[in-house]
């Protein structure tokens, strides 16, 4: 769907998330053409730059985390010529009637709040009073949105002084990856998933979000954090939300997110026995992670497994194991349901016959997996094997598998177009904040230290034991 004209202005357009991912994410849509003539990317920061110092970081930055076949020269100083730049002090005056007079009226205006929280109600405020917004204006805003449910009200609070909740995007970037929103498509448009989605077929589901990298360089932020607060309270809960949710009775931004509430809300409390967390140790590749935080005596977690249970009538009986950590075997992200088996086999007690998995890689090799069960070919009775149903994004729709926009490229387009669906709704934030609080309060009471792992494991041994206590195995975490 084609954008119209805009302006979308950064707040922090030099910081790390800039850089790294926005102004890349913006460049490769001017290179397919997705940014209308005449639409103007503005970079607000603290340090004064001219329009042209902030061309050459932006022409780094593409340089640098944009794949090489993407580099066209004519794109990029296409993409270079409609930036500008305001110098701009956050918690001042300096800058600001400079902003509102780079206003157009009639072009759609987005704000990119890509800066730390404590600044987004001192930002909020001065759009207001400098007349930089008008009422159709965007503001979008990113993780940590909160740090617990007091601190993610008091957010909301601030906001919602200043904008409406439909001026209001909250990024999980999550939901921008492609696997993610197949996976809606995957349920919700074939006959032959949803009538067997329910703890009646389904054993369980198992959620993998593993990391091979550290937290070096971001360990003084993610020591206050830990895996809980950092990717389950919203990546993960958003990846359960979406398989244990009812159907939306359309694909709208409101159907979707009441149903996703719901989802939370039916999310009993975890038991103390059902929570694993780790930390990685060190080796030659890396060190360890009380090293990377910096802070010896660290009890925060750098991997997390839980057993959730989703009480209500489809999923009674069919827990969800979640688990992330960084440092580990590989790379990959993946969501796992496992059947159940047949209720009787009348090929008796046969090696081979395993239940139906189907896999949603999220990532690396997007794609789905289904096994099944068949006989394996050749005379003298019938032996089973299993056998993968298995689809790549890659083989199944070859180039144009390349062009997937990554998934803040997406977003921000459809900040653009007005399109909430992928985004937060702030009551969803707080009630993955309620259902999270206690969690975190109960490891921190107890004070347990979380148990070591090596680096390039699957994790730390106590969370097999999570899995066999209940007769099940976690996959093996692969690419
Ligand atoms: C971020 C977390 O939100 O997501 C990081 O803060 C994590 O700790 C990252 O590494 C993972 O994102 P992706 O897209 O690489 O899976």
């Amino acid at each position: 769907i084609p954008v119209e004209q805009f302006d979308l202005i950064i707040f922090g357009g030099t910081g790390d998330l800039a850089k790294r991912k926005i102004l890349p994410g913006l460049y490769r849509r001017f290179l397919s053409g997705q940014i209308p003539e005449g639409s103007r990317i503005i970079g607000a920061a603290r340090s004064e730059h001219g329009v042209e110092e902030f061309r050459d970081i932006v022409r780094s930055a593409i340089a640098e985390h944009v794949a090489p076949d993407k580099h066209d020269d004519d794109a990029i100083s296409g993409f270079l010529n409609s930036l500008e730049y305001v110098t701009i002090d956050a918690l001042g005056t300096g800058g600001w009637k400079e902003l509102a007079a780079l206003m157009r009226p009639s072009v759609v205006r987005a704000f990119y709040f890509s800066v730390g929280p404590s600044l987004f109600g001192a930002i909020a405020e001065r759009l207001k009073k400098y007349k930089v917004t008008d009422d159709e204006s965007r503001i979008v805003v990113e993780k940590p949105f909160g740090h617990d449910l007091p601190t993610a009200k008091a957010l909301n609070e601030t906001l919602s002084r200043h904008f409406t909740e439909q001026q209001i995007y909250r990024i999980d970037h999550y939901l921008g990856k492609e696997t993610v929103q197949n996976l809606m498509a995957v349920r919700f448009a074939n006959m032959l998933f949803e009538p067997l989605w329910n703890a009646r077929n389904i054993d369980h589901i198992q959620i993998t979000v593993a990391e091979t990298v550290g937290v070096g360089g971001r360990g003084e932020y993610y020591d206050k954090s830990g895996a809980i607060r950092d990717m389950v309270q919203n990546h993960l809960m958003q990846l359960l939300c979406l398989i244990a949710m009812e159907p939306p009775y359309a694909f709208d931004p409101d159907a979707l997110r009441d149903e996703k509430l719901k989802v939370i809300r039916a999310l009993e409390p975890v038991e103390p026995d059902d929570i694993v967390r780790g930390q990685y140790l060190g080796d030659d590749e890396g060190p360890s992670y009380l090293e990377d935080c910096g802070n010896p005596s660290s009890l925060t977690e750098s991997y997390v497994a839980l057993k959730v249970r989703v009480s209500n009538w489809r999923w009674k009986g069919a827990p969800f194991y979640l688990r992330t950590g960084k440092r580990m075997r590989a790379r990959s992200s993946e969501i796992a349901i496992v059947f159940k088996d047949p209720p009787h086999s009348i090929f008796g007690d046969q090696a081979g016959q395993n239940p139906n998995v189907l896999v949603i890689r999220l990532q690396p090799n997007e794609g789905m997996n289904l096994t099944v069960t068949i006989k394996e070919p050749g005379p003298g009775g019938i032996r089973l094997i299993e056998v993968p149903l298995d689809m790549t994004f890659k083989e199944a729709l070859g180039a144009e598998a390349d062009d997937i926009p990554d998934a803040y490229e997406r977003l921000i387009m459809d900040v653009i177009r007005g399109n909430q669906t992928l985004f937060m709704r702030g009551d969803e934030v707080e009630a993955a904040w309620a259902w999270t609080d206690p969690i975190i309060a109960q490891v921190e009471d107890r004070a347990n230290r979380p148990k070591p792992y090596e680096p390039g494991s699957s994790g730390p041994e106590e969370s097999l034991i999570l899995m066999h206590r209940d007769g099940r195995r976690w996959r093996e975490v692969k690419v």
